[in-house]
């Protein structure tokens, strides 16, 4: 059977009261819509068509080629944002999937039971419903007394009694595809609202006695439609505890899983803790036996296997097998750090690598440097970099000894095996195996103190 998706992303999001797009909202470091698109495309659709409203650029930008677009100029129901794909769909035979861009937590076996449920029972129109606790906001599935599927009735045009009833419409569907589009015809936009509503499908199916049936998922929290701010942290909640249990069920330690945050593409080997408070996001990935955190913070960088990562921050940098960091360091963009190599307290590193067993253990600026195997940097070494207009390299080569509170002023070069003493400032290049001495030479006047006194 020829399957096709359609996914309602035009609303502008009013009570989002964003400049973002609504369905761009990230739910753990993914836009929601992102979340439908990818689990629809697993489902081996034909056609996968998203709605999309004016100023969508962006929408279309991150989904790329996931999917095709129909633009609805005005925002006049989500039957109206369905009718806008006919000239693409109308005339094809098969099941349509109809899901909102603003439900990113419905799972794909839920919707693949749906489609499931739509064809054994071969009805013409299949609404996923779910019980909530609390139902207001949502479309309430009104039944008769056999328990068939009458209508579908929005929050705001409820009645009292219709108000009582906790089933609801989650906003995903499975109809035949053709009927679908002849029926949208027939919707007309008398409502409080004033739209043309998708969910008036179902009544006028039902009266021109259609199969309409509907498919219960035993899990509300799945089928959360994010409208405002107070909805996005539940959705945000939810998937949280969702990715964290996928890597605890792999072999990852999280002790305190509400308290970790864990982004969708980020990959963690086995036997890994993540300690409270972390933030893993983007393109991360972490190695097996590592223990990173409590309260790090590491964004699209890869960390090898056995590293320890404390209190920390860390963004786009590669991080060598058995490496340490921290507590209190801060790694940014383009930082190299091989295997083996400690970064200890107040260290700051920017685009430098730094060669396996190498150390930085304390209160240093490593900025655009290249730093050899081997070598101990003392406390409080800086790398004078930038002279207020451009950026210069620093060359450290291997085993060289960096003495305490140094500055090393680049361009410059530090020899192999060579010694910078304590207190120096060096604006030459340091010769291989040299000790170098830059600073004022110390004078002792005695029995002076004694007279100041
Ligand atoms: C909708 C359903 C409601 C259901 C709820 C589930 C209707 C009339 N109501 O209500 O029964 O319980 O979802 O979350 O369908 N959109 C467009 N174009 C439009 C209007 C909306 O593309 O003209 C898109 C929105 O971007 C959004 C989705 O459709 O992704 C749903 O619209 P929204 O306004 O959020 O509908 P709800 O009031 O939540
Ligand atoms: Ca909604």
């Amino acid at each position: 059977m020829n399957k096709f998706a359609i996914i309602l992303a035009a609303g502008q999001g009013t009570r989002m009261q964003s400049k973002l797009y609504k369905v761009l909202h990230p739910v753990c470091g993914k836009p929601m819509v992102e979340h439908v698109v990818d689990n629809i495309r697993s489902l081996d659709m034909m056609e996968v068509i998203t709605i999309v409203g004016h100023g969508s650029e962006d929408v279309r930008k991150r989904l790329g080629d996931k999917s095709a677009y129909v633009v609805q100029d005005e925002q006049l129901g989500t039957g109206h944002a369905v009718t806008q794909a006919e000239a693409v769909l109308g005339d094809k035979e098969g099941v349509t999937v109809v899901i909102c861009g603003d439900t990113p937590l419905i799972r794909k076996e839920t919707l693949e039971q749906l489609i499931q449920a739509h064809i054994e029972a071969r009805s013409k129109a299949t609404i996923l419903t779910a019980i909530a606790p609390i139902p207001f906001g949502y479309g309430r599935i009104i039944r008769d007394s056999s328990g068939a599927i009458e209508k579908i009735v929005e929050q705001k045009d409820c009645n009292e009694q219709e108000t009582l009833v906790q089933e609801v419409n989650t906003g995903t569907y499975c109809f035949d595809n053709q009927l679908l589009f002849e029926t949208l015809k027939k919707v007309g936009n008398n409502n409080a609202q004033q739209e043309y509503y998708l969910t008036d499908v179902i009544e006028i199916l039902r009266n021109d006695n259609q199969v309409v049936s509907a498919f219960c998922t035993p899990d509300f929290d799945e089928t959360l439609g994010v409208n405002d701010r107070v909805q996005l942290a539940q959705a945000e909640k939810l998937m949280q505890m969702r990715v964290n249990e996928m890597h605890m069920r792999k072999g990852v330690s999280i002790p305190d899983p509400t308290n970790t945050y864990i982004g969708m593409g980020v990959e963690i080997g086995r036997d890994t803790v993540i300690k409270p408070g972390t933030i893993l996001s983007g393109t991360t990935t972490i190695g097996e036996d590592c223990v990173i955190g409590p309260h790090t913070e590491i964004s699209d960088c890869q960390v090898a296997n056995t590293c320890v990562i404390r209190q920390s921050v860390l963004f786009e940098s590669s991080v060598g097998a058995n490496t340490q960091i921290g507590p209190f360091a801060h790694i940014r963009p383009g930082s190299n750090l091989k295997e083996n190599v400690k970064i200890g307290n107040f260290v700051e590193v920017k685009k430098s690598t730094i060669e396996n067993d190498s150390k930085v253990s304390h209160l240093s600026y490593i900025g655009d440097t290249v730093m050899g195997s081997d070598l101990n940097v003392g406390c409080g070494k800086i790398t004078v970099n930038y002279d207020g207009k451009n950026k210069h390299l620093t060359t450290i080569e291997d085993g060289a000894f960096i003495g305490c509170n140094t500055n090393l002023v680049a361009p410059v070069t530090v020899g192999k095996n060579s010694i910078v003493a304590a207190g120096s400032t060096i604006t030459k290049d340091v010769p291989e195996d040299a000790l170098s001495i830059a600073r004022a030479q110390q004078v002792d006047k005695e029995g002076y103190a004694k007279k100041l006194r």
